[in-house]
C-alpha cells in the first residue's frame, strides 16, 4: 500500500491548532461513529493535553447503534473531563446536548470565574477532526439558528470569527484539521471503506478486498442478502466472482470484471446498502 504520511502536514496542522487552543475553553473532537479511532489523530491527548472535551461521534446515523453504545461507554469514563455523545450533523439529531454538556464540563471554571469578578461570558469552543468527518456540516448546523458571527475580537483573537450558537456558546468558525495516521494499513483501509481518504490513494480491489473480509466476519447475513448468496466462499476471489457475476460485473469476454466488482460493493457500503455498519469496535483494541 502507498499511502503517504507527511509530516510537514502533520506538524503543521498541529501548530495551528495549539495557536486556537490558546483561545478556547473546550474542544468538540469529531469523529466518525463508524470508525471512531482510526479516525482520530492518535496524538490528540497530547495535543489537547488537558483542555475539556467532547468527543462527537459524528454520522451515527450510519452506524451500527449497539456498537455506536458500547463506544459511548468507552470513551465516558466516570469522573474524567473528557465525554463523548453519538451526533448526526446532517440533520442536528443529538447536537443539543453539546452545549449541555459543555456546561457542565466547565462549571468549575466559570463559577470560580464569576467568584473572582469575572463577567460572565459565553463558553468558547474549537472544532477538531481530520478532513471529511463533517466537521463543516456541524458548524452549519449549529449555526443555522444564530447565523450572526460576533465579529473580530481586536487584541484578543485577531481575524478570528466567532459563531454564535445559542446564548452561551460560541465557535471558533474555522475548524482545526488533524490528520490521520495511516501508517497502519488497517486504519487506511478502515478510513478508505468510509471514504474518509480518496479513492485513488489506495488500490480500490485492495479496499474492496479488506471491505469484504470484514462483512464476512462481522455482517455475514447481510452480505448473504445482498448479493444472493447461499454461503460465503473462503476464497475471496471466488466471492468476488460470486458478487460479480450475481450483479453483472462483467468484461467483454465474459470474465469478472474486478474493479468493478470492487467499485459496486464499495459504494454500496457507502450508500449503506448493507445496513448501518460499525467497522471498528473496542472490544477489538
Ligand atoms: P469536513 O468539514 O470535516 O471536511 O466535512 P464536511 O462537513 O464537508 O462533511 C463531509 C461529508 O460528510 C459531507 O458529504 C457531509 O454531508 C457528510 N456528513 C457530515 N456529517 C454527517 C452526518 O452526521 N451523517 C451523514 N450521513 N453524513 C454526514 P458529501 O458527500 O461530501 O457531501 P453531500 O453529500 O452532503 O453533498
Amino acid at each position: 500500500m502507498t499511502i503517504q504520511w507527511f509530516p510537514g502536514h502533520m506538524a503543521k496542522a498541529r501548530r495551528q491548532v495549539t495557536e486556537k487552543l490558546k483561545l478556547i475553553d473546550i474542544v468538540y473532537e469529531l469523529v466518525d461513529a463508524r470508525i471512531p479511532v482510526s479516525s482520530r489523530n492518535p496524538m490528540i491527548d497530547e495535543i489537547i493535553s488537558n483542555k475539556p472535551r467532547i468527543i462527537l461521534l459524528n454520522k451515527a446515523d450510519m452506524a451500527d447503534a449497539k456498537i455506536t453504545r458500547e463506544w459511548l461507554d468507552y470513551f465516558n469514563l466516570p469522573g474524567s473531563s473528557t465525554k463523548a455523545i453519538a451526533i448526526d450533523s446532517q440533520t442536528g439529531k443529538g447536537i443539543q446536548q453539546i452545549a449541555s454538556l459543555s456546561k457542565e464540563l466547565l462549571k468549575e471554571k466559570f463559577d470560580k470565574m464569576q467568584s473572582r469578578g469575572i463577567r460572565p461570558r459565553a463558553i468558547r469552543a474549537l472544532i477538531v477532526g481530520i478532513p471529511n468527518v463533517g466537521k463543516s456540516t456541524l458548524i452549519n448546523r449549529l449555526a443555522k439558528k444564530n447565523i450572526a458571527q460576533t465579529g473580530d475580537r481586536p487584541g484578543v483573537t485577531k481575524a478570528q470569527q466567532w459563531v454564535k450558537v445559542g446564548k452561551e456558546l460560541e465557535l471558533l468558525d474555522t475548524p482545526g484539521i488533524l490528520w490521520p495516521k495511516f501508517e497502519d494499513q488497517e486504519v487506511g483501509y478502515r478510513l478508505a471503506t468510509t471514504g474518509a481518504i480518496k479513492d485513488t490513494i489506495i488500490n480500490l480491489q485492495d479496499i474492496a478486498v479488506f471491505a469484504l473480509r470484514f462483512l464476512t466476519d462481522a455482517y455475514p447475513e447481510r452480505l448473504k442478502e445482498r448479493y444472493g448468496l447461499e454461503e460465503i466462499p473462503e476464497d475471496i476471489v471466488e466471492l468476488f466472482d460470486a458478487i460479480g457475476s450475481k450483479r453483472g460485473c462483467k468484461m467483454s469476454g465474459g470474465h469478472i470484471d474486478y474493479d468493478k466488482t470492487a467499485e459496486l460493493v464499495i459504494r454500496e457500503i457507502r450508500s449503506e446498502k448493507l445496513g448501518k455498519i460499525s467497522l471498528e469496535r473496542p472490544e477489538k483494541l
